[in-house]
């Protein structure tokens, strides 16, 4: 049974009113709250379709990027292991998602050091190992702190690099199944997949790169039909969630929930 894309329980959040002034690499305009209620709840849709259990957590308006539950934790089978996120405005987040994630697990961990930053969202775990992208968010300190918490279960962790000007090391990237990621070209040729077979986003659908798979699904964002078609042609079962009001914060796909199955 894999344990990097087969999930019986997902954690996400509301999106609070506050989601208008969230964090965002270039202003493409404000979001639409309404819009992204409707595309969160979809997205839940297609979650609980798989038959996972979905936890809903309420808004938390003081934290405007709080929807994007992802960077608040690492969710291994053997723990949880609480994120310090490097966006000062988003470390309260963590420390509000770690009682929810304590009710499920057995025993959960925290990235503590004072220079330490590290976000989930440059965290992408395979059935081999776990990469982690150095980025802006996300520094050395914080990943060889992560690297000694893991090795208590015998997991690897690789450092890789998150492109220039790109938020996240899976803003660019996620993985499709046991051997397989979805790549931008650019993420690629840094060598970072070598060893993985890789599916290409198409040329100028760069922004789909971060699409999820979850259980029997890829969730990826509406609107990019030829990364679509060459999912669907390799045999994925696709579904499209719309995106357009996450994007304009940087947001995608695994951003919107954490992804696990507590080991009983
Ligand atoms: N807007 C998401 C982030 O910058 O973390």
């Amino acid at each position: 049974m894999s344990v990097s894309y087969r999930f019986t329980h997902a954690i996400t959040r509301k999106p609070s009113t506050s989601i208008t002034a969230g964090l965002r690499a270039m202003d493409i305009g404000t979001p639409d709250l309404a819009v992204m209620q409707a595309h969160h709840a979809a997205y839940i849709a297609a979650l609980r379709s798989t038959g996972a259990q979905v936890v809903e957590l309420d808004a938390l308006e003081a934290f405007p990027d709080s929807v994007f539950v992802e960077d608040t934790a690492l969710c291994l089978p053997e723990a949880a292991i609480i994120m310090r996120p490097g966006a000062p405005s988003r470390l309260g987040e963590a420390a509000a998602m770690a009682p929810h994630l304590a009710a499920l697990y057995a025993d959960t961990r925290q990235i503590s050091g004072a220079d330490s930053f590290i976000e989930g969202g440059d965290i992408l775990t395979t059935e081999t190992e776990i990469l982690v992208g150095r980025s802006a968010r996300t520094n050395a300190a914080g990943i060889k702190e992560l690297a000694a918490v893991v090795s208590d279960w015998g997991h690897k962790l690789r450092e890789v690099f998150t492109p220039p000007g790109v938020l996240h090391f899976k803003t660019d990237c996620s993985l499709l199944d046991g051997e397989t990621v979805l790549s931008t070209k650019r993420l690629a040729a840094s060598g970072c997949f070598d060893g993985y077979k890789i599916i290409h986003t198409a040329e100028g659908e760069e922004a789909c790169a971060n699409t999820i798979r979850f259980n029997d699904l890829v969730i990826m964002p509406a609107g990019f039909p030829k990364t679509r078609d060459a999912l669907v042609k390799a045999g994925y079962e696709l579904r499209e969630i719309g995106n357009s009001e996450c994007a304009k914060l940087d947001g995608g796909m695994s951003c919107l929930s954490l992804r696990f199955t507590p080991r009983a």
